[in-house]
């Protein structure tokens, strides 16, 4: 009998198929919950969505399971301690969609800036009657101060390209900065972060220790011209204090990608057109999610085959997973 892998949704590209030329590939979507529980009693593999809880009780259903391959780099849907507790392996997609994610970063940023949502609104609803000096005057990157909250991968490639326009880049993060990375911004503490920059776009993970990292006192720490980017994941965002400080004006508006309660949006964001918000879709190009998807096959692949993973999750300790 084959090894089974249990993916939880098909995946772009033709990995998933060519998995299925060894191993008995079953794609579960996991509703009703039941059913799936079921079928991962079954499963040597998992190939997660973000939006699945492999939680204890889910691994604890799956006797035989020796990895969760998660297609997304974040692996906060993963109860990665109860994972260790069974020596399961947990791996994600690092790298892969890095380019993605900054660029869309930095569309958000623009297009806040430089109000392209608003004016795409103006031009539909037939109210463009003409080029005037004032119409939909918005900002210029170029001056301003970008701060990174988190400056890893896809951190230093929003640091790149905001260079590229010409802003200077602070960060805020664990890690020093590397001196022989050019790439590498300036630390600053978290309070100078907020307090200095013009754009703070977020790129940590999500760990008990930055859930709600902003949250009400962090608005009020920044500019009220400020705008906040989100790409990394909604819970680092307190979506209610977020509300709360555009409609105070403690700062101008947010691009989020990610929200706390995913797919619910609160109200107040959907009504305020300092607001742009996109569908969770950062990683989202055909090149990038065919990448994801050959990179947790061929991690499902080594793993079954008794080899090591690529792409071991390194996030640190499991004793701090927040599943
Ligand atoms: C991730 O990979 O964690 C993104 O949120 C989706 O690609």
């Amino acid at each position: 009998m084959s090894p089974v892998v249990v993916s939880t949704s098909p995946l772009p590209g033709p990995w998933l198929g060519r998995l299925a030329e060894t191993f008995d590939v079953r794609i579960v979507e996991p509703a009703p919950e039941e059913s799936f529980r079921f079928e991962v009693g079954e499963a040597d593999a998992l190939i997660s969505l973000l939006t699945v809880r492999v939680g204890a009780e889910l691994i604890a259903a799956a006797p035989r399971l020796k990895i969760v391959a998660n297609y997304a780099v974040g692996v906060d849907n993963v109860d990665r301690a109860a994972a260790a507790a069974r020596g399961i392996v947990v791996t994600h997609t690092p790298g892969a969609l890095t380019d993605a994610t900054a660029d869309t970063a930095m569309a958000l940023l623009l297009a806040l800036y430089r109000r392209l949502i608003e004016g795409d609104r103006l031009v539909r609803a037939g109210g463009y009657s003409g080029w005037k000096p004032d119409l939909l005057l918005g900002r210029d990157p170029k001056g301003k101060t970008l701060g990174i909250v988190g400056p890893g991968r896809i951190g230093k490639a929003v640091a790149r390209r905001a260079r590229a326009f010409g802003m200077s880049v602070v960060a805020f993060g664990r890690s020093p900065r590397d001196p022989e990375d050019p790439d590498d911004p300036t630390r600053v503490s978290f309070d100078e972060l907020l307090g200095r920059s013009d754009v703070v776009s977020l790129h940590v993970p999500l760990t008990p220790e930055t859930r709600h990292l902003m949250d009400g006192p962090a608005f009020s720490k920044m500019k009220p011209d400020a705008i906040l980017i989100n790409t990394a994941r909604g819970p680092i965002v307190d979506e209610m204090a977020l509300c709360r400080a555009l409609d105070a004006g403690r700062i101008a508006g947010a691009g989020l990608d990610v929200f706390e309660n995913e797919p619910v949006i609160a109200p107040a964001l959907l009504d305020d057109d300092r607001v742009v918000l996109l569908p969770h879709a950062a990683s989202a190009t055909i090149e990038t999610r065919s990448e994801m998807a050959r990179m947790v096959c061929e991690d499902v692949r080594r793993v079954l085959s008794g080899e090591s993973p690529r792409w071991p999750d390194s996030h640190p300790s499991p004793a701090s997973s927040n599943p």
